[in-house]
Order: structure tokens, then C-alpha cells, then sequence
């Protein structure tokens, strides 16, 4: 069976979806793989050692994918490449299938079979599969080097003949994934470190970690994460005491990371433009939501924003991609992951169990229709939302920002 491992053309992208190490493991299960000719360039990976590793090289996209079975990418293809996949493909990916339609829409016309990785179940057993985590770690990790860079002072308090050095203080949003690792690099960095979240369970977490936890209101917290695991949308009296919260908070902080996601809708407002004009002359801001619409008001995708009182606010895009080299060996381990258990021992096919959590979970397109649970109904609250908007026309905010979209204003809880 043949998989392909094509380049990356979205905007941002310096990932590839398979790494030498996990080609010469899928080869080692019965597949060919194949390597797009410097697909894994920028992340230091060449095509000299994916040849070493067993893998063909070919020339482009139309010759890597030509009688392959399987396609992987890390993220899904445009309609314009989706629709040269051949029929019954079947595609893994992180198909941004709860945002983007459009490309779901294409994947299902062109007949593949798209596999949206971002959908694993947040069961135990497929946590070594989910891509989510392995990339928000490394986000995590980056957005406080990323934030020690722009900063001018230092992060450790530091006693000196020359006098002394305060520590950076540092304020954690969203204490998921991404904010844990977060939290441990600034940590690590030698930060005052304090944190919040909606969810409850953090709070334990934050302070495993040596930080504090800054708690908004306990009886609307008891209430706010799924039941798989993510935070649930907020009532606006939530937001409106977090706000209050917050603000005084921030006043006193050098550095502020922002991780707050609501899978599927666009990323809850926390950090107001009062908020950050309420800020020190000097204090960084990194808003690591900022592809799906940010949580702060002023930042803006893919720049860094200098305020009129001295905040710079990074809005870096695709975060995981500035760790090229370790979110593409991670993101291909959790591919091999997911493929592992279902490649017959015999025939060393990949023989995908329809009724398998994972497989029902992930599973997105197949015969030409959308045929995801979560992903229909996601879609199907969207076009409801979109009908009062209809009759009464205002400014409605976009799924993501663009580079160079202006900001939107503030609606509810929401932006
Ligand atoms: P995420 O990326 O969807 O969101 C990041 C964080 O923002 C979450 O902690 C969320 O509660 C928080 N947040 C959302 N709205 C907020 C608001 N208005 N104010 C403050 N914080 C807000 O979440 P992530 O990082 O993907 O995972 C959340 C949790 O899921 C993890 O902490 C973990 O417990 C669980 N998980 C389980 C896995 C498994 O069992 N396979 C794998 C990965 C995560």
C-alpha cells in the first residue's frame, strides 16, 4: 500500500507530516512511502535521509500521490488541491474541519475519505494520537521564549553588586495544554508565575506546577468543562466578573500569554484594549489564540503590535510550525500512532475498523458525503447563528483573522 507525504503550501507552514524516523517505521509495517521532493525541508529534513530510511522521493505533488492508497499532510489540502486527490484517498490530516467548510465541502465532492486528526477522542488510549496536544505543548513552550525575546528586562529575580533584578511576572489565560507548558518554561525562566482558567481542575494543576491560581467565580466554574475535556462557552456574567478580575490583575504584570480555545467557535475575548493600556510601559503580551480570532482585542495575526503606552503584543501565526524540527517529529508519531493498530500483521494493509471510537470520531468525509456528527451539527448551529445577522446586517467577525483584516469589535463575551 502506498502513502504519500506531500508538501506543505499553506501560508505559515514549515511542518511536514511524516519525519525520516516514523518513514522508515511506516516501512517497516509493509507500506511504500512516498516523499514529495523537499517536503521536509523546513523542518531540517532532507530528502537524502528520507532515501536513507527507505522511502522514494518524486519530483511533485501529481507524481508523490499518483496510485497512493493513503495521503498525509499536516494540514488539509485547499479545494484546488483536494479536488486532483483521487477518489477514495484517504487523506489524514488536521483538516481545521470545524471552521473550514469549504475545504470539507471539497474533500467530500472529490470522493476522499478525510481522516481530521484534530477530532481525536480525548480518551487514554488515544492520547499518544492527539495532534492537538503534541502541538499545543510545543506552543506553549515557544510563546515564552517567544515573549522573553521582546521583553527588555529579565525573567529570574537576580541579586547582583550592581543591585537588584525583581522577577518577571508572568500571568497565564487558559490552563489547558498549551498554558501548562507555559507555565513550566516561564517557570523554569524564574517567573512569578499565576494563571486562571474556567475549567476547576487547573487549579490544582497550576499549583503543581508552583504558580497561583487566580480564581473568578467558583459556582459558574463548577460548571464550565464538557465532558470531553474542553471548556464550555460561558454565560456573559461570567465574562463580565472575569473582566473585572482580570483588569486588576493585569495592572501589575510584565507578561501576559493568552491560550483560551472553545473548540469550533472563535477564540472569548479576555484582555480588553483597557486592560492592556492599564499595563506597564515594557510588558509583553502573546496571544497564542490569535488564528482564531484572539483573546485580546488589540492583537493581530501574524505581527507584533506596539501600543501607544509601550505593550507589544505578539500575534505570531501557526506557533507550532517555529519548532519545525520537533512539531513535525511529534505530529508524525501521533500519525503512526493512529495507523499502528489497524495494519493487518498479514497483508500489511491498513484495515481502518469503521466502528472503532477513534476511527468514528476522526472520520469526517467517506462516499462523497460529510459524515462527522460533531462536524454536522457544528455547521448546522453556525447557519443558525447566521440568521438573525441576516435580517438585521451588521459586522459579523470572521472564523479567523486574516493577516490583514482589521480588527473586529467586541460582541458579548465574544469578539
Ligand atoms: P483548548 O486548547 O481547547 O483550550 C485552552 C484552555 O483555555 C483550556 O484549558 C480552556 O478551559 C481554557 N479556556 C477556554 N475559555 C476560557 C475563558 N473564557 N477563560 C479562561 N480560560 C478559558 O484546550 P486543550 O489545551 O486542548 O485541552 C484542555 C484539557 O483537555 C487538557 O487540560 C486536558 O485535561 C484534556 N486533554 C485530554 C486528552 C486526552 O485524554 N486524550 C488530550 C489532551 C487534553
Amino acid at each position: 500500500m502506498k502513502i504519500a507525504v506531500l508538501k506543505e503550501r499553506r501560508l505559515h507552514e514549515a511542518r511536514v507530516a511524516v519525519s525520516p524516523e516514523v518513514a522508515g517505521k511506516l516501512i517497516a509495517l509493509g507500506f511504500d512511502v512516498c516523499v514529495e521532493k523537499g517536503a521536509g525541508e523546513s523542518a531540517s529534513f532532507f530528502d537524502e535521509v528520507y532515501k536513507n530510511a527507505g522511502a522514494t522521493i518524486a519530483a511533485s505533488a501529481d507524481a508523490t500521490q499518483k496510485g497512493a492508497e493513503i495521503v498525509l499532510k499536516v494540514q488539509g489540502p485547499e479545494a484546488a488541491e483536494a479536488a486532483k486527490m483521487a477518489k477514495g484517498t484517504i487523506l489524514m490530516a488536521h483538516l481545521n474541519s470545524l471552521t473550514d467548510g469549504e475545504s470539507i465541502a471539497a474533500l467530500a465532492k472529490a470522493g476522499v475519505t478525510g481522516i481530521a486528526m484534530e477530532l481525536m477522542p480525548r480518551i487514554t488510549r488515544a492520547q499518544s494520537m492527539d495532534i492537538l496536544s503534541s502541538q499545543s505543548n510545543l506552543a506553549g513552550y515557544k510563546s515564552v521564549l517567544d515573549a522573553a525575546g521582546e521583553f527588555g528586562r529579565a525573567f529570574p529575580m537576580m541579586m547582583t553588586a550592581a543591585g537588584t533584578i525583581a522577577p518577571a511576572k508572568t500571568f497565564i489565560m487558559g490552563v489547558g495544554v498549551a498554558g501548562l507548558q507555559a507555565i513550566a518554561t516561564a517557570k523554569r525562566l524564574g517567573a512569578v508565575v499565576t494563571a486562571t482558567d474556567v475549567r476547576p481542575a487547573t487549579k490544582e494543576q497550576v499549583e503543581s506546577l508552583g504558580g497561583k491560581f487566580l480564581v473568578v467565580d467558583p459556582e459558574m466554574e463548577k460548571d464550565a468543562q464538557s465532558a470531553d475535556g474542553y471548556a464550555k462557552q460561558m454565560p456573559p456574567e461570567y465574562f463580565e466578573k472575569q473582566k473585572a478580575v482580570v483588569a486588576e490583575h493585569m495592572k501589575k504584570q510584565d507578561i501576559v500569554i493568552t491560550t483560551a480555545l472553545i473548540p469550533g467557535r472563535p477564540a472569548p475575548t479576555l484582555i480588553t484594549k483597557e486592560m492592556v493600556m492599564s499595563m506597564q510601559a515594557g510588558s509583553v503580551i502573546v496571544d497564542l489564540a490569535v488564528e482564531a480570532g484572539g483573546n485580546c482585542e488589540l492583537s493581530k495575526l501574524g505581527e507584533t503590535v506596539m501600543t501607544s503606552n509601550g505593550v507589544k503584543i505578539i500575534g505570531h501565526a501557526n506557533v507550532p510550525a517555529r519548532l519545525a524540527v520537533d512539531a513535525s517529529a511529534l505530529f508524525a508519531r501521533n500519525l503512526l500512532n493512529f495507523i499502528k493498530p489497524f495494519v493487518d500483521a498479514d497483508s500489511g494493509k491498513l484495515e481502518l475498523n469503521w466502528e472503532d471510537e477513534v476511527v468514528v470520531g476522526t472520520l469526517v468525509t467517506k462516499g462523497g458525503k460529510v459524515v462527522n456528527d460533531r462536524v454536522a451539527s457544528t455547521t448546522k448551529e453556525k447557519s443558525k447563528a447566521k440568521k438573525p445577522a441576516a435580517k438585521k446586517p451588521a459586522a459579523k467577525k470572521p472564523a479567523a483573522k486574516q493577516p490583514t483584516a482589521e480588527k473586529a469589535p467586541t460582541q458579548g463575551e465574544e469578539k
